[in-house]
């Protein structure tokens, strides 16, 4: 049977890997859990990162998904036939279990017997050397696996990572540091004409459509690379780009996945996909960030359009989709008409059909935002681009006054011949975000009297004593009430509605003092509000906070998403739980009706 739909592409992957004993995992959020250098999961192996890096899996050591994905640095090339910011990418990974043979062997069965695609249109890249890592070798291993499997040697060329930055052969880390290594990739010839003998990866007609990583190494933050504790295998295959030359097309918005969208976007503006250059473009980029919207919007996480973070990707890509419908002719609100064609390609994400008013709402109100300042602001745009450099000064009245994010600016300034003063511009929005940070400061009272050390061992102890309330108690409406710290003693209400027993009270103990007894490191980020609020931290319902927040984490490898509690906080604390010594509890007393309070000492 053709396969002419994504997910019969999907079913047949995952049945696939299921029969070479893959167990199948859920696609994860597009809001990677536990990498803050990077806004969105960007590949399927990002939210397997602790288990790439020798973590153990629950379920075993061979795993199959299809992961929602984007990546946002390719949304200049939005608007060609093959590129697009939301995507998604099925996978299959080997925990420390088969390496290069097995997993080259599938991808070959894969790919020419279970989508019987023709030997004579596959072309290879194997890993020919890195100067970043000279203990690796030109990958000839790969390449005998495929040359045994059949493919002839013409079609196999190697290149070098990290030298043909463009079609290099070594992948990741997803973020700036984490698991990574060289790669085999599989070319499909997507032309009419016959493919030619010898490959050669600079003829765009030979589309990536499949990358084997051999990942072996692990990225630090001092930019070397380590060996990891185990040699896996992570793969990934766009499922787009594999429909599209499934169905020998060569243009991805033309398969079902784009059909139901780029139809509507025709009977919205009056204009035919295909027929010049400019409309297509403009309904390229339309279909593609409406559709990345909605999947943002949709996300368990929730988030909405903002001025940072994933926010702030999420008003680029409305905002940037809005003015292209501009150029298309239409005038009405049009983007929430798009999320029905969209949801109807994809039954099987749950939470984008249980969001549906949640994204109508949002992209109703981010477009008419839009609307209401885009017209005064191409005029100021207008005004200013009669001088060839506009100053980052007027770059961020755009931005402040007009809601124009840079990126869209620039894309303006391009059109029209003339250049932006960037750096100015990044000052400019520095100088902003610290006047508005430093106003929002006194925002967190941690509660505390000074910062000498024995303050910052009782404010921790208190991080420790918010988190075994819940856990001891079983109790997870149990938040903080009140916090006051002196040298000696902490001091601690919250809300439960009776006295604490004998047992509850040592076992509450027993808990903090082991995880000062594990050592555990405490670190401070600052991250996005939504992000902060969705990640679980600990915050005070109803208080206003500012956009970036500040919190402190207690990382725990034993508990699940790798931490022991997290807080919104400005600190201080100390940097490892042992610091502690240990804990004890002095008093547990009744404040108010269903307050308690608890003090208690460390050291
Ligand atoms: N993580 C690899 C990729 O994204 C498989 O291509």
């Amino acid at each position: 049977m053709a396969i002419t739909s994504r997910q019969e592409l999907i079913k047949r992957y995952i049945e696939f890997f299921k029969s070479k004993k893959h167990k199948h995992i859920p696609s994860s959020s597009l809001i990677p859990e536990n990498d803050p250098t990077v806004l969105f999961t960007t590949a399927g192996m990002h939210p397997l990162v602790p288990y790439l890096s020798g973590e153990k899996h629950p379920l075993g050591s061979r795993l199959v998904n299809v992961q929602k994905c984007i990546r946002t640095q390719d949304i200049d090339e939005v608007g060609d036939s093959i590129h697009h910011t939301f995507f998604e990418m099925l996978g299959n990974w080997s925990l420390g279990d088969y390496f290069k043979k097995e997993a080259i062997q599938f991808s070959f069965e894969f790919l020419t017997k279970e989508l019987k695609l023709p030997l004579n249109k596959i072309a290879i890249t194997c890993f020919g050397g890195d100067k970043r890592v000279p203990q690796l070798p030109v990958d000839k291993e790969s390449s005998e696996i495929w040359i045994d499997l059949g493919i002839p040697k013409e079609r196999i060329a190697f290149l070098e990572g990290g030298v043909f930055e463009s079609k290099k052969n070594w992948w990741g880390p997803a973020g700036e540091t984490g698991p990574c290594g060289p790669d085999t990739e599989m070319f499909y010839w997507s032309s009419s004409k016959p493919a030619p003998k010898k490959f050669n990866p600079e003829d765009e007609n030979w589309v990536e459509i499949w990358n084997d990583v051999f990942m072996q190494y692990e990225k630090t933050k001092a930019n070397s690379y380590i060996q990891l504790k185990q040699k896996n295998v992570d793969t990934g295959m766009g499922v787009e780009r594999t429909l599209a030359v499934l169905n020998g097309l060569e243009d991805n918005y033309l398969t079902s996945i784009f059909q139901p969208v780029t139809k509507e976007i025709e009977k919205i503006s009056n204009k035919k996909y295909g027929k010049n250059k400019e409309d297509t473009k403009a309904m390229r980029i339309i279909a593609d960030h409406a559709r990345a919207s909605i999947f943002i919007l949709g996300d368990e996480r929730a988030i909405k359009p903002s001025n940072i973070g994933q926010g702030y990707v999420l008003r680029r890509l409305i905002r940037r989709a809005v003015r292209y419908g501009k150029l298309l002719g239409i005038k009405e609100s049009f983007m929430h008409h798009l999320i029905h064609p969209i949801l109807e390609v994809y039954p099987d994400y749950q939470e984008l059909h249980r969001n549906h008013k949640f994204i109508e709402q949002e992209l109703k109100s981010e477009e008419e935002r839009f609307n209401s300042t885009l017209e005064k602001g191409l005029k100021k745009f207008k005004e200013l681009s009669k001088e060839k450099l506009i100053s980052g000064k007027d770059a961020f009245l755009l931005f402040q006054s007009y809601g124009f994010p840079i990126e869209f600016t620039e894309e303006l300034a391009d059109e029209a011949g003339i250049k932006v003063d960037l750096e100015e511009y990044n000052e400019e929005f520095k100088r902003h975000q610290d006047l508005s940070r430093t106003s929002s400061a006194g925002m967190f009272k941690s509660g505390l009297a000074d910062d000498s050390e024995a303050t910052r061992k009782l404010h921790t102890a208190t991080h420790l004593l918010n988190e075994a309330l819940r856990i001891v108690l079983k109790d997870k409406e149990i938040k903080q009430k009140g916090s006051n710290i002196t040298p000696e003693r902490l001091r601690f209400d919250f809300n439960f509605p009776r006295k604490l027993t004998e047992e509850e009270i040592k076992e509450i103990e027993r808990l903090i003092n082991k995880k000062i007894k594990d050592g555990l490191e405490i670190i401070r980020e600052e991250i996005p509000l939504e992000q902060a609020i969705s990640s679980g931290a600990q915050h005070e319902f109803n208080a206003r906070y500012p956009e970036l927040v500040s919190v402190y984490t207690i990382q725990d490898k034993s508990e699940k998403g790798g931490w022991f509690s997290k807080e919104f906080c400005t600190g201080p604390h100390v940097n490892n739980t042992s610091e502690l010594g240990s804990f004890k509890i002095t008093k547990e007393e009744s404040v108010s009706a269903g307050i308690r309070r608890i003090k208690a000492v460390v050291g």
